[in-house]
């Protein structure tokens, strides 16, 4: 093995443990909220999360997200970023999947997650598009993100996640047609991706 991939190994050994540990963190007083792929998450007694990552690199992509976009009412708050975790805001309410398979999908919902996807064009995003899961539905219903990825990196000019997504719950006719009414302009190059995907 070479000298650059042994350092490699290393490097991932470490990061490994150090995830496993909980970067070291104090995590007594917190309550586990859920893990990704990326990496897990713990809610602090002060009403702040920790997200701790399995890398740095993440950690350091998905801060840099969020810095970019604080000030947007969609996204957590986030305070800081050390080595492969960071303290944001929590997120209340509920996974927007679980929402949709309790209510169904409904004008007033959708027009929630079109304002959603202007707002990321407003941020100047080359993804437009996130997943279900990723969009929380407050009390109020009102949306709010809690994962973003690749949004400045990944180039996906339609919703397709999103739509796979509502595919699966059965709700992905309905918002099309609403989309459809309300925003022609997005209907035709949408309708086309979903069928030729075969979500529709
Ligand atoms: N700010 C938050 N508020 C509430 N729950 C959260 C928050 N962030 C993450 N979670 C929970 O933790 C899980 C993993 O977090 P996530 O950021 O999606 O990690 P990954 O990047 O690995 O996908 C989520 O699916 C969700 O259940
Ligand atoms: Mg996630």
């Amino acid at each position: 093995m070479g000298k650059k991939n042994k350092f490699k190994l290393e490097e991932e050994i470490a990061l490994r443990f150090l995830y496993r540990s909980n970067a070291d963190l104090d995590l007594t007083n917190c309550k586990f909220l859920g893990e990704g792929h990326n990496g897990k998450v713990y809610l602090r007694p002060d009403g702040k999360v920790y997200k701790i990552c399995k890398t740095d690199v993440s950690c350091k992509e998905e801060y840099y997200i969020l810095e970019r976009v604080q000030g947007s009412k969609y996204f957590p708050k986030v305070y800081s970023c050390m080595g492969i975790y960071m303290i944001r805001d929590y997120v209340a309410g509920e996974n927007m999947k679980n929402y949709i398979r309790r209510k169904g999908m409904s004008e007033e919902l959708a027009l929630k997650i079109l304002e959603l996807l202007d707002e990321f064009k407003k941020l100047g995003f080359t993804k437009i598009d996130i997943r279900c899961k990723d969009i929380f539905v407050q009390k109020d219903g009102s949306l709010l993100v809690i994962d973003p990825k690749g949004c400045y990196s990944r180039n996906k000019p339609y919703p397709t996640h999103l739509m796979k997504g509502l595919s699966k719950l059965k709700v992905l006719k309905k918002f099309l047609k609403i989309v459809k009414y309300k925003r022609p302009d997005l209907y035709q190059e949408w309708f086309l991706e979903a069928k030729s995907l075969g979500y529709i």
